[in-house]
């Protein structure tokens, strides 16, 4: 019998910061109350984001800076074919999903700067900087929740264990 090939698709500094982000940012819409315990979670999540965006900078492999980069046309084109229910594999991120990459990584981005700007005098007494960080929180949850339901159903349509290969690191070959 031929042992199944697999391929290392997520090296392990990108495994071990997703499931790190995972984490911090669960416990911050958890634990909301702007105490010293979420400040420094929330600080964690963007050194985290940063880390991985540095990491994305020296890395040659499917966490590199070439492979999250967006692009319009290729998403339209995958767009449709995802409504035919026969998007084609990739192993990097697919065109779509790389957009939601993107957008919980800046959403961290300025839930630390909103975050770090309700602390400061010049803001004191202004709820517009608070309201503003609540909003971006209630916009995280939403984008986690549609951050799993396309990794539940990319894994339902390509037949792969798309979170075991976040952990593993490896999924099958393109062909
Ligand atoms: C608050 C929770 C979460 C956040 C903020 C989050 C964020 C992210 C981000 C930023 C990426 C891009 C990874 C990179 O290129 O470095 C990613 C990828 C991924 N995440 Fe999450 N994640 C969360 C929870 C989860 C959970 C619970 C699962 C599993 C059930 C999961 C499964 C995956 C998978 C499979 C990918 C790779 C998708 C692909 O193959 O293109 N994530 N996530
Ligand atoms: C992943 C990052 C973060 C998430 C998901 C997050 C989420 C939240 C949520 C859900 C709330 C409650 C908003 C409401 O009133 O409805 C909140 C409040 C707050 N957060 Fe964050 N946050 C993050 C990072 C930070 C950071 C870095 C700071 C740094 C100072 C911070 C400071 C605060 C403060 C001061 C409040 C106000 C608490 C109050 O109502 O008095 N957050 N955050």
């Amino acid at each position: 019998m031929t042992p199944r090939r697999r391929i290392q698709v997520w090296d392990v500094v990108v495994r071990l910061l997703h499931w790190a982000l995972a984490v911090l940012v669960a416990v911050d819409l958890l634990r909301d109350d702007g105490d010293r315990a979420h400040r420094l979670v929330g600080y964690a999540a963007v050194v985290v984001v940063l880390l991985r965006l540095g990491w994305a900078a020296v890395v040659r492999s499917h966490g590199s800076l070439a492979g999250l980069r967006p692009s319009v046309s290729q998403s339209w084109v995958y767009l449709r074919l995802v409504m035919r229910g026969q998007p084609p594999r990739s192993l990097g991120h697919n065109p779509l999903g790389l957009w939601m990459v993107w957008l919980l990584w800046i959403l961290v981005l300025l839930l630390g700067v909103t975050g770090w700007m309700s602390r400061l005098d010049a803001f004191w007494g202004d709820d517009r900087v608070h309201d503003a960080h609540a909003l971006l929180a209630d916009m995280m949850l939403i984008a986690v929740i549609l951050h799993l339901a396309g990794v539940a159903m990319m894994s339902w349509l390509w037949r792969e264990n798309l979170p075991a290969s976040m952990i593993t690191g490896y999924k099958r070959p393109l062909r």
